[in-house]
């Protein structure tokens, strides 16, 4: 399926969620690199890694290919003008939807940026009208990533059997659902809030 032009910018209160470009292969290596004991149990494309940064650079390219030819957009989570994690709309759930993907660096959990994240590309796939539905989709035995859409209020349609595709999964996959009806954004936190956590809103690179 193709919808034309995923959310490739976004702007929340704390973030700047952007599409990887060629210039970020340098801290998309190091990020990666980095997390690489948090992800495995969870991100099959993790099975892949160590990349070279010349493959971690083609894969960009193949990236921006993809988002421009219609496809799924890979974007960087920045705060701070630093990357703190990485998120997808894909296409791959059937017409009129997206599913939304996410990680955040082991370094900045438990901070609601995921949350935040969710939230952001979720309101802005339903900027296209031909979006009418956003899933999210978490392995059973996820219950970190589990808490993302039931905090934003996705319901849990139902659950899928299917082979593990990363060690720490049990292979029943929970499909959670928002439709353009039901989606409720929550609201932003108030400048007193944003202030204290990260000073105010920034652009990245
Ligand atoms: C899943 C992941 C993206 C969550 O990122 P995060 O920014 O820490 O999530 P948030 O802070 O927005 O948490 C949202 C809610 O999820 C739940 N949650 C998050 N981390 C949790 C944990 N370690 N244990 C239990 N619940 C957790 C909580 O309900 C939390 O709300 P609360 O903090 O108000 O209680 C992060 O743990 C991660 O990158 N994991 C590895 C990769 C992965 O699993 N990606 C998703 C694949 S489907």
């Amino acid at each position: 399926m193709t919808i034309d032009r995923l959310p490739d910018r976004v702007t929340t209160p704390r973030l700047v969620l952007r599409r990887w470009q060629h210039a970020d292969a340098d801290v998309l290596q190091q990020i990666v690199m980095a997390n690489l004991d948090h992800l495995r149990p969870w991100m099959p494309w993790i099975k892949q890694e160590p990349l070279t940064i010349i493959e971690r650079a083609r894969l960009i390219e193949d990236w921006t290919r993809e988002w421009e030819d219609g496809g799924d957009s890979f974007l960087g989570v920045f705060l701070d003008g630093e990357p703190i994690g990485s998120s997808g709309c894909h296409a791959r759930v059937g017409p009129g939807a997206i599913e939304i993907g996410y990680w955040i660096d082991q370094d900045h959990l438990r901070s609601g940026y995921a949350t935040e994240v969710t939230a952001a590309l979720t309101s802005a796939a339903f900027d296209n009208e031909r979006i009418g539905r956003v899933q999210v989709h978490t392995d059973e035995a996820n219950d970190a990533s589990a808490g993302v859409p039931a905090k934003l209020g996705f319901r849990r349609a139902r659950v899928e059997t299917r082979e593990p595709a990363a060690p720490g999964e049990s292979g029943r996959l929970i499909i959670w659902t928002v439709t353009r009806e039901t989606w409720t954004p929550p609201a932003p936190p108030r400048p007193s809030e944003v202030d204290q956590v990260q000073g105010s809103p920034n652009e990245s690179r």
